[in-house]
């Protein structure tokens, strides 16, 4: 099946920074800038119409030279740690691969930087 995709910008998404559009290349109308700081998250909102393994594509910008490690928080626990490596440029997305178990219906996926940098710009998940 087609994958759905979720937008950092659009609620009931949370971004914890900015929603900027100021480096071409995202999808929507924007993405998440996430405060430079530890914790500074971008969570989604994901339904599933059934419980399952599900494989989670998050699209990304690291413009910084070094990469932005997260918590990838599944429903409010930690399942993995994911690097966040450089893409080169703030307008070079990249996407990164996850597999994660979900709960039929609503669930939350939490990016949750682990250093001061915080986050890369988050553009979207597609689930
Ligand atoms: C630059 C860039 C932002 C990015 C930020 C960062 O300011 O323009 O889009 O979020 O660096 O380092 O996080
Ligand atoms: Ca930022």
């Amino acid at each position: 099946t087609q994958p759905t995709r979720y937008e950092a910008e659009t609620g009931p998404a949370v971004c914890q920074g900015t929603i900027d559009s100021n480096h071409a290349g995202y999808s929507g109308s924007g993405f998440c800038n996430g405060d430079n700081a530890t914790g500074a998250y971008a969570q989604f909102a994901v339904n599933m119409s059934a419980a399952g393994t599900a494989t989670l594509a998050v699209r990304f910008a690291n413009g910084a030279s070094s990469a932005r490690p997260a918590n990838l928080m599944v429903n409010g626990s930690t399942v993995a740690t994911v690097s966040l490596e450089s893409t080169g440029a703030w307008s070079t997305w990249a996407t990164k691969t996850l597999t994660v178990s979900l709960n039929a219906g609503s669930n939350t996926i939490r990016l949750d930087p682990t250093t001061a940098a915080g986050l890369p710009n988050v553009d979207c998940l597609d689930v």
